[in-house]
C-alpha cells in the first residue's frame, strides 16, 4: 500500500501532467491560427505524450493500491506574440515539472519508498529529453528569427514528429 503523502503527491502531478497536456493543445491551437502546421502538429503530439505520462502516474498509483483522484485544472494561456514567446514558455513550463518530479522524488527518498522511486527515475531522465528537446528549438528560433524562410523550414521539420507511446502505457 502506498503512503499517504506520496499519494497525494502522485495525484498533483496526474494534474500537472493534464495541464501540460491542455498547455501544448492550447498551443497547436495558437500555432494552427498563424497557420504554422508543423509546429500545431508538434504540439498535438506533445499533448499526447503528456496524456500518456498522466496514465503513466495514474497506473502506478493504482497498481500500488492507491486512489486517483481527479481535480480541476487550470486554464493555459491562449495566446504568444511569436513561435520563440511559444517555445520559451515550452522550455520554462519543462523546467517547472522537472522541479515537480524532483520534489516528488525528494519524498520518495524521506520516506523511504523504493518502489515509487525507481518509478519516478523515468520522470527524470525523460525530463532531461524534455528540456534538451524544448531548447533546440528555442535556438533554431532564434537563429531564425528575422528570416521568414527559415522558419517556415523549422516548420516542416518539427512537423515530421511522430508519437511513440512510452512502453506498457495504454492510452
Ligand atoms: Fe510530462
Ligand atoms: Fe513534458
Amino acid at each position: 500500500m502506498i503512503d499517504k503523502k506520496m499519494e497525494k503527491a502522485i495525484n498533483g502531478q496526474i494534474n500537472a501532467e493534464l495541464y501540460s497536456s491542455y498547455l501544448y493543445l492550447s498551443m497547436s491551437a495558437y500555432f494552427d491560427s498563424v497557420n504554422l502546421g508543423g509546429f500545431s502538429h508538434w504540439m498535438r503530439v506533445q499533448a499526447m505524450e503528456e496524456q500518456a505520462h498522466t496514465k503513466k502516474f495514474y497506473d502506478f498509483l493504482t497498481a500500488r493500491g492507491g486512489r486517483v483522484v481527479l481535480s480541476s485544472i487550470d486554464a493555459p494561456p491562449t495566446k504568444w506574440k511569436t513561435p520563440l514567446a511559444a517555445f520559451e514558455n515550452v522550455l520554462k513550463h519543462e523546467q517547472l515539472v522537472t522541479g515537480l518530479i524532483n520534489d516528488l522524488v525528494d519524498i520518495s527518498v524521506k520516506i523511504k519508498d523504493h518502489a515509487t522511486n525507481s518509478f519516478l527515475m523515468w520522470f527524470v531522465d525523460e525530463q532531461v529529453e524534455e528540456e534538451e528537446t524544448a531548447d533546440g528549438i528555442v535556438q533554431s528560433l532564434k537563429l531564425n528569427a528575422n528570416n521568414p524562410g527559415g522558419l517556415f523550414m523549422i516548420d516542416k521539420e518539427v512537423g515530421q514528429r511522430m508519437f511513440v507511446p512510452p512502453t506498457g502505457v495504454t492510452l
